[in-house]
């Protein structure tokens, strides 16, 4: 099968139902999907299907259609996304393990939706899980970003 991740083509063989994230993370070796509860529950593994915030454990390959974005592709350290920098600017992550998957909700949203309310904000959010309990400055990040 074919995978187009973070701009570039990648011809894959491997079995249409194996969830995406194990493909990016074992079968392409890129990490910053998380893998969290495997059932849809937390976040952790969030990317993007053509600007669409979806779940990579729940994700066969098989069913991927358009492009896949991970936090990977969404800035570099040179230029970083707006929301990566309002990240850094608000001191977001604690231990860091769900934030790749938070930053790529709020991108999401962000492109949806550039101007969201904090009920909106809070929303778009609330699949996320953060053991560390950062919701506060996820919230705050998310304003700034949406300035
Ligand atoms: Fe996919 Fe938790 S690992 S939602």
């Amino acid at each position: 099968m074919q995978l187009n991740v973070n701009g570039q083509s990648h011809e894959l063989d491997v079995e249409p139902e194996m969830p995406l994230l194990w493909v990016l993370r074992d079968e392409l070796g890129i990490t910053g999907p998380k893998y969290g509860c495997g059932m849809g529950l937390c976040g952790a593994c969030t990317v993007h299907m053509d600007g669409v915030a979806i779940r990579s454990c729940l994700t066969p390959a098989g069913q991927v259609q358009g492009k896949v974005t991970t936090i990977e592709g969404l800035g570099n350290p040179a230029e970083l996304h707006f929301v990566q920098q309002a990240w850094v600017e608000h001191q977001v992550a604690q231990c860091g393990y769900c934030q790749s998957g938070q930053i790529m909700t709020a991108a999401a949203l962000l492109a949806s939706k550039p101007a969201p309310t904090d009920a909106e904000i809070d929303a778009a959010m609330s699949g996320n899980l953060c053991r560390c309990g950062t919701y506060p400055r996820i919230r705050e990040a998310v304003k700034a970003a949406s300035k």
